[in-house]
């Protein structure tokens, strides 16, 4: 089972959208889409997101499922639009309930804001599995990232989100609230059992010090044997060092506080005020 995977890269937040398609039928599911936002002017494009759905119904297929493998802190996500133009369920990790208590607390939603997961059409627990034509996909619940981060397996590739990057770049940092460098490593574990040949797609990339181009693309053997930070069979306790010692450096992504409001309710913007705006918050000193 060899999906077709078109790659869409976003350079404003380095992340990696794609798009898969079952070669046998019309099917397809996209994976973490992004919706473009200025932080400046406080406004919305649909710029990034138009590609894939040109992409999508230029060669008429099916979109059946839009998936994110977590919810992202770094850009928007473009899931509701895309759902409103082709359709489609919005899947996510059943543990995004955690992620909406913790960061329902931190921007003090009020009770209208559910935190069980309802915002989103399917909620996937570790080892469920999922039909996109003829390719099944099996989900891996890969903690670490954040609480309720998924990798989605669907025949000889898998999607890891964030928590392996190419192989020169490592990992993906484990401070948010509710990330762990511990249960990183284990879910990196539960990845490269997968066989060899697997092809990987990751969330982002930042160009790593001497490559010339973005890539995305790489192999389990690949990340066992070269990946920086927990290849050539680096232990657990090596790595969340590595890895804590790391996160200590790094400054927060530039759209976290608007990401995190938007995504934690399934890419839909805050109920809008009287005014028929809607509004996002930033809590002062309280990330
Ligand atoms: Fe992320």
């Amino acid at each position: 089972m060899t999906p077709d995977i078109t790659a869409f890269f976003d350079e404003a937040t380095n992340t990696i959208s794609y798009l898969l398609r079952d070669p046998e039928s019309t099917a397809c599911a996209v994976i973490d889409s992004v919706l473009d936002f200025d932080y400046a002017s406080g406004r919305t494009d649909t710029r990034s997101a138009d590609a894939i759905v040109a992409f999508i119904r230029e060669n008429q297929l099916t979109l059946e499922w839009v998936l994110e493998t977590h919810v992202h802190a770094d850009h928007l996500s473009a899931a509701p639009y895309i759902q409103q133009e082709l359709g489609g369920k919005i899947g996510i990790g059943d543990r995004i309930t955690v992620v909406q208590h913790t960061f329902g607390k931190v921007f003090n939603e009020g009770t209208q804001f559910q935190r069980d997961g309802s915002q989103f059409d399917q909620l996937f627990a570790e080892g469920d599995t999922f039909q996109i034509g003829a390719l099944t996909g099996r989900v891996l619940h890969t903690p670490g990232h954040t609480p309720a981060c998924l990798t989605y397996v669907i025949g000889d590739a898998a999607f890891v989100g964030d928590t392996l990057f190419m192989p020169d770049f490592g990992t993906a940092r484990c401070d948010f609230p509710g990330g762990s460098a511990a249960d990183l490593f284990d879910s990196v574990q539960k990845i490269l059992s997968l066989p060899d040949d697997t092809r990987i797609f990751v969330g982002h990339d930042y160009m790593a010090p001497g490559r010339e181009e973005y890539a995305w693309e790489t192999t389990v053997g690949a990340q066992k044997a070269l990946n920086i930070h927990v290849g050539a069979g680096r232990s657990r306790a090596d790595f969340v060092a590595l890895r804590e010692a790391r996160d200590a450096t790094l400054a927060m992504p530039r759209l976290i506080i608007p990401s995190l409001q938007v995504n934690m309710r399934a890419g839909r913007m805050p109920e809008p005020d009287d005014n028929g705006i809607s509004y996002l918050k930033v809590p002062l000193n309280g990330l």
